[in-house]
C-alpha cells in the first residue's frame, strides 16, 4: 500500500546533491499523488509507478501466517475481518481473528499522527510474531507490553492467546490503531487478559524524563481520564516493538520508553529492517543509554531459509529494507558496591 511513503523519512545515501534534489522531487512528487489518491478514494493505479516506489510496496509477507478473509463477518466498509494461522512442527494451528482497516483515511487523519500502522500488518510485526510463537517460553508467565503495534499488534495477540503470559498490554500512538485493536481483543474474547492503550513515546519519556528528575524513576499513574492513565503501575518483563525504528524525531523517546518500562531483568524484543542506518542509530542509542543490546540475523530457521528463496527469486525483495533483525536489550547488570 502506499501511504507509507507519506509519512516515511528517507535514508541518507551517499549520493550527489543533484541525484539526491532530483531523486526527492520525484518522491515528493509520487507522494503527492499518493496522498491525492488518498483523499479522492481514486483506485491505486497499477504499473505506473517507478521501480523503487514498487519494490517497496510489493513485498509484503514472508508468508509465515496464512490470512484468510473471514467471508461471515459482515464488512462494514471501513475495515474486514481475516483469520491469521501459524502451523507449527508440532502440527497445531495457531490462529487469530484480527480487523484490518481497509477505509479511506481524511484529510485531518492523514496529516495527523503516523498512519503506517494502519496501511498493513509489516513483516517485521509477522516475522515476531512467527518467532514468538516458536518461542513460547519467552512470554511464559511474564507481563508483556508491545510498543507501536499497529492496527493488529498481531505478536501481541497471539502472544496472549497461545503463550501464557500474566498479562498484555498493547498500544500504539495511533488512536484509529487502538480502537481497531480493541475491537480484535474483544473479538478473540481477550479483555481479561489483555489491556489496550494509546501511548506515544514523546509523552511517555517525557513523564519519565520528569519522573527521573524528581528522584523517582517511574511514576505511577493515575486514572485522570487521560490515555495514559492506562499505563503502567509496575514494570513489564518482556517489551515488543516491530518496525519502529526509522521514525528519526521519535527514535530516543522510543529508547528511552523502553528503558523506562522494562524491569531490571527483563528483555525488550525489537525487530526491524535495517532500512540504511536506522537500525544500527537505535541499536548505538539504546547501548548509550544503557543495554546490552545483541543483534540477531538468524534467528529462525524458517525465516532465514524464506528470506534466502526471497533474494533468489522475488527482484521486489530487498532485505535492507524487509528482512527484519532481531534486536534483544537487556539491561545492564548493576553491581553492588564492594
Ligand atoms: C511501520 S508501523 C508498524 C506497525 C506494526 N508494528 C507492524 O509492524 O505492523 C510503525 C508504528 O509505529 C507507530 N508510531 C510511530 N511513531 C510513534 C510514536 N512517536 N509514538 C507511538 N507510536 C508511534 C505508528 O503509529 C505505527 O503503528
Amino acid at each position: 500500500m502506499s501511504r507509507e511513503i507519506l509519512s516515511r523519512r528517507e535514508t541518507p545515501s551517499m549520493e550527489t546533491t543533484d541525484a539526491r534534489n532530483s531523486k526527492r522531487n520525484t518522491r515528493a512528487q509520487r507522494r503527492w499523488r499518493i496522498l491525492a489518491r488518498a483523499l479522492t478514494g481514486s483506485p491505486e493505479p497499477t504499473g505506473s509507478e517507478s521501480d523503487e516506489e514498487v519494490s517497496v510496496r510489493r513485498f509484503t509477507s514472508f508468508g509465515l501466517l496464512k490470512c484468510t478473509l473471514l467471508e461471515n463477518v459482515p464488512a462494514d466498509g471501513e475495515s474486514s475481518w481475516c483469520e491469521y494461522s501459524a502451523q507449527l512442527e508440532d502440527g497445531q494451528s495457531y490462529d487469530v481473528q484480527i480487523r484490518r482497516i481497509s477505509k479511506c483515511f481524511t484529510a485531518s487523519e492523514l496529516i495527523g499522527f503516523n498512519n503506517t500502522g494502519n496501511v498493513c500488518v509489516w513483516p517485521s510485526e509477522e516475522c515476531l510474531a512467527y518467532y514468538l510463537l516458536r518461542n513460547r517460553g519467552l512470554c511464559r508467565n511474564r507481563s508483556v507490553l508491545e510498543l507501536g503495534g499497529g492496527m493488529s499488534c498481531l505478536a501481541g495477540v497471539l502472544i496472549a492467546k497461545y503463550c501464557n503470559p500474566s498479562a498484555v498490554t498493547l498500544t500504539d500512538g495511533n488512536v484509529t490503531s487502538v480502537d481497531n485493536v480493541r475491537c480484535i481483543v474483544t473479538r478473540n474474547d481477550m479483555t481479561d487478559l489483555v489491556e489496550c492503550g494509546v501511548v506515544q513515546w514523546a509523552r511517555a519519556a517525557r513523564t519519565l524524563r520528569q519522573a527521573a528528575a524528581n528522584g523517582n524513576r517511574v511514576k505511577t499513574w493515575t486514572a485522570d481520564g487521560d490515555e495514559d492513565a492506562l499505563l503502567p503501575s509496575g514494570l513489564y518483563d518482556v517489551i515488543l516493538s516491530a518496525d519502529c525504528l526509522f521514525f528519526d524525531d521519535a527514535r530516543l523517546d522510543l529508547v528511552e520508553t523502553i528503558y523506562g518500562w522494562l524491569a531490571d531483568d527483563g528483555v525488550a524484543l525489537v525487530m526491524a529492517p535495517r532500512r540504511g542506518t536506522t537500525f544500527q542509530i537505535f541499536a548505538e542509542a539504546s547501548i548509550k543509554r544503557g543495554f546490552i543490546a545483541r543483534q540477531t540475523e538468524r534467528y529462525d530457521d524458517t525465516v532465514w531459509s524464506r528470506h534466502l528463496e526471497l533474494l533468489e527469486n522475488s527482484p521486489e525483495y530487498c532485505p535492507d529494507l524487509h528482512y527484519p533483525v532481531l534486536l534483544e536489550l537487556t539491561k545492564q547488570k548493576k553491581t553492588p558496591p564492594g
